[in-house]
């Protein structure tokens, strides 16, 4: 090899390395649905983590004057127009895609042939981008991918999953067509099935288990809360920040070191009882009662613990939160927006 040709190859490599190390420490990022209960702060997250610059959020809705005032660069994305998708891709040079946008259980039920649009064809077309463009791709799954036949206490990653409600159907298929893209196309994709997530700056968009956020909102406010699960009704739950530092701590895990490409993660399980006994010690005087409606036969259905020991001997999952720590956080975290 002549020495003008070393000088070259030495300088393409030492490109390329810049690139690698671009690409892997810095990656460009997408969010689809971002304006939800989980994409705000994700957007934060990769933004303190990458850099501003490399975070997409996008969404249909229009963004509140709280999160403008973020400059968090925003783009509005419908996850059905796929020709839309694909030049913001390209225009903004995208690595990783982390699809939010779904209809959740108790929305879908209410409307299943938008459910069927968004969480199908939006889907689809996510999978189909990250072919295209040689992405990596985070599709979140839940447990209401499980159902009646599936064993409920403990929840394993593999087992019979047939669940009755539109949102898991299309969850389920999400997870089987994500898997059979990894294996066919070699699509980077990832997908953790994640318990229900409890925040206090976002609200939930419309599941099952959305009154494991309100009822800290009434305690606060009201003193009084109305549930519409039974006392009893076991769920597996985590906060908000385990479940954005499971993405992070997930997507950066080298690929080849992953056994699975779903795994299901939690980090507690607890009924509404549990959930009003840990809020009473903040809140002594909180009264609760109970009016069921038709969410209770969904969770029902659901896992009432999740057994997500692959996620922690693959790639070491292990969440911060438990009850009582959730609990004092979250109400640290209300009164300083309340102004409390
Ligand atoms: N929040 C939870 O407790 C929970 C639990 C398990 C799984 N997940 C999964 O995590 C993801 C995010 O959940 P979330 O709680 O933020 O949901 P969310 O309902 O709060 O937000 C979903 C977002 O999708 C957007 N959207 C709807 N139709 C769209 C379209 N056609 N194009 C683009 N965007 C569209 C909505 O505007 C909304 O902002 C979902 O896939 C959900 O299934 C959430």
């Amino acid at each position: 090899m002549s020495s003008r040709t070393q000088i070259l190859a030495k300088g393409i490599a030492k490109n390329y390395s810049k690139i690698l190390l671009r690409n892997y420490s810095n990656p460009r990022v997408l969010i689809t649905g971002g304006l939800g209960q989980l994409g705000p702060g994700l957007a934060n997250l990769i933004s303190n983590r990458y850099g501003k610059d490399n975070i997409i959020l996008t969404d249909i809705v229009k963004p509140n004057g709280e999160f403008q005032k973020k400059g968090i660069n925003y783009l509005y994305a419908d996850v059905l127009d796929l020709k839309n998708l694909q030049q913001i891709i390209v225009n903004h040079k995208i690595d990783w895609i982390v699809h939010f946008s779904a209809l959740l259980s108790a929305v879908g039920e209410k409307n299943v042939p938008l459910a069927l649009s968004v969480n199908v064809t939006g889907m689809q077309n996510i999978l189909e981008l990250a072919k295209q463009f040689n992405l990596k791709v985070f599709i979140p799954s839940t447990i209401g991918a499980f159902g009646p036949e599936s064993p409920r206490n403990p929840t394993p990653d593999l087992t019979i999953q047939r669940p009755k409600t539109i949102y898991g159907v299309t969850k389920v298929y999400a997870e089987l067509l994500g898997e059979y893209y990894a294996k066919k196309f070699g699509v980077d994709f990832r997908c953790l099935r994640f318990p229900g997530i409890i925040s206090a700056d976002t609200q939930p968009g419309g599941g099952t288990t959305d009154y494991a956020v309100k009822i800290f909102h009434d305690a606060l406010e009201t003193k009084k809360f109305e549930c519409y699960l039974k006392p009893d009704t076991r769920l597996p739950m985590m906060y908000i920040d385990d479940c954005l530092n499971s993405v992070i701590q997930f997507m950066e895990y080298p690929s080849d070191k992953l056994a699975q490409r779903t795994y299901n993660i939690s980090a507690m399980s607890f009924t509404p009882e549990e959930l009003y006994n840990e809020i009473r010690k903040h809140v002594s005087d909180f009264e609760i009662n109970y009016k069921i409606d038709s969410r209770q036969e969904i969770a029902d259905s659901w896992p009432q613990v999740f057994d997500d020991q692959n996620a922690r001997k693959d790639w070491k999952w292990n969440p911060e939160y438990d009850l009582p720590n959730l609990v004092q956080k979250m109400f640290t975290e209300l009164k300083s927006i309340k102004g409390l």
